[in-house]
């Protein structure tokens, strides 16, 4: 229904930075410290507002605000799908991407959006990476271990 709940926040000062490294995981501290930009991908818990100018199909809007389970499913898997895009948006321009969630979402919540509309999802440094500072790439699971055909 083109919600669009992703709101993004991207730090590309070193102040807005500092107000984020006390909400990492330990490991995340320095790598954020040292990108050129850290972008918070958040969601709108209210992003059922927007409907009517942004879905004009229907009035979709009085389904999301009566149903709290629905509204939080749509607001996290498409926030996620928007973020992931971003991904892969960066990458094709040439930038390096690290995703993080590894942080305690509560205080970057806190920290960021104060009156609570607003909700962490994940958090993506992007940059251009030295290539002897990545990790040698994971193992990924077989097409027969994760799909099937039926
Ligand atoms: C949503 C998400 C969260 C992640 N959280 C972290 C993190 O907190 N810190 C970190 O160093 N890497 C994090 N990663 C990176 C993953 O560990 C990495 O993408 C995965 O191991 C695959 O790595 P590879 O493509 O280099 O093999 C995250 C990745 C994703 C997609």
């Amino acid at each position: 229904m083109n919600t669009q709940p992703a709101r993004f926040v991207f730090l590309s000062s070193a102040a807005s930075k500092e107000k984020l490294l006390p909400a990492l995981a330990p490991g995340n501290v320095e790598k954020t410290r040292n990108a050129p930009l850290t972008l918070i991908v958040a969601f709108d818990t209210k992003f059922y507002n927007h409907l009517p100018t942004q879905f004009k199909a229907y009035d979709a809007k009085p389904m999301f605000e009566s149903n709290q389970a629905l509204t939080d499913a749509t607001a996290f898997r498409n926030s996620s799908l928007q973020g992931a895009y971003v991904m892969m948006a960066a990458r094709a321009l040439g930038l390096s991407v690290g995703a993080m969630s590894g942080f305690n979402p509560i205080a970057v919540d806190e920290a960021f959006f104060a009156d609570g509309e607003y909700k962490t999802n994940f958090i993506i440094n992007l940059g251009y990476g030295k290539p002897e500072g990545f990790h040698p790439r994971g193992p990924r699971l077989a097409f027969d271990d994760v799909a099937e055909i039926l």
